[in-house]
């Protein structure tokens, strides 16, 4: 097997070649998505969401993302492997933020990680990468920064952010990223950002023009029910199949159909 790298990525952008990526948090789903064939998995903070629960994701911790990424490594074969750097293990302080990519790359085995944020992060991103750890950039939505947005609404419509975007973009680039997370943005900046920039570019809810996409597993296989963004599409309906098998698993114990005479010792 050919593993992905971040050389890959950037083959594929100059090739017309569009990126797959999606969320992983666990060996078992890792397995999965890797034997399948997909480009990228991101050990995504979004675990605190679907993973624990949590409504937001600043509450998940350096451990509990390198527990997570531990567990997707053992799953994959093939496709690159990025983490996000949580919440309060990097901002502002590039000492601390080449720690936690250090500690992560060391303890988990894991190609790159991801952080969000533009211009103010440059001077870790830099540390980091000079280090020899691949950096992935992560623009517009950027759920670290909720409670200073308020909502999670489409971002840079105006002019004035849409141009702050793209000066962060090249920042990002120009310190060394050899890729960016555009979130929740109009298509039509998610194209220009996509053609000035040498880096692939991948979106969510970001449009079509860009040079890959990535979701979250659990929207994109329907585990959730009550999250519809207009750019989610559904592949599957787990939610619906998971509690079918339950419901006919509870009824068959019930009824003791289960287990049956050649299903015991
Ligand atoms: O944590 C995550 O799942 C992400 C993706 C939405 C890009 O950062
Ligand atoms: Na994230």
């Amino acid at each position: 097997i050919k593993r992905v790298t971040t050389h890959t990525l950037q083959w594929m952008k100059q090739n017309g070649e569009k990126i797959s990526m999606l969320t992983a948090y666990d060996f078992s789903m890792a397995s999965i998505l890797d034997a399948s064939g997909i480009d990228v998995l991101l050990v995504g903070d979004s675990a605190s969401n679907v993973m624990a629960g949590n409504s937001t994701t600043l509450p998940i911790t350096l451990d509990h993302m390198i527990y997570h990424a531990q567990s997707v490594m053992k799953g994959i074969q093939r496709c690159l492997v990025i983490v996000d750097l949580p919440f309060g293990s990097y901002q502002g302080n590039s000492k601390k933020a080449l720690e936690s990519a250090i500690r992560v790359m060391k303890e988990t085995g894991a190609h790159a990680i991801k952080l969000e944020g533009g211009k103010d992060e440059c001077e870790s991103i830099a540390r980091i990468v000079s280090a020899g750890v691949p950096v992935m950039g992560h623009l517009g939505l950027t759920p670290q920064s909720i409670n200073k947005f308020g909502t999670y609404a489409v971002r840079a419509k105006e002019d004035e952010e849409a141009e702050a975007l793209i000066e962060n973009a090249h920042a990002l680039q120009a310190a060394g990223c050899f890729s960016i997370v555009l979130e929740k943005i109009p298509a039509n900046l998610g194209k220009r950002v996509a053609e000035e920039l040498k880096i692939p570019i991948i979106g969510i809810g970001a449009g079509m023009h860009v040079d890959g996409q990535v979701l979250v597993m659990h929207d994109m296989l329907g585990i959730n029910k009550n999250f519809s963004p207009k750019f989610l599409r559904r592949y599957h309906n787990l939610f619906d199949e998971i509690s079918n098998a339950t419901k006919a698993y509870i009824s068959d114990v019930k009824s003791n159909s289960f287990p049956n005479e050649s299903e015991q010792y």
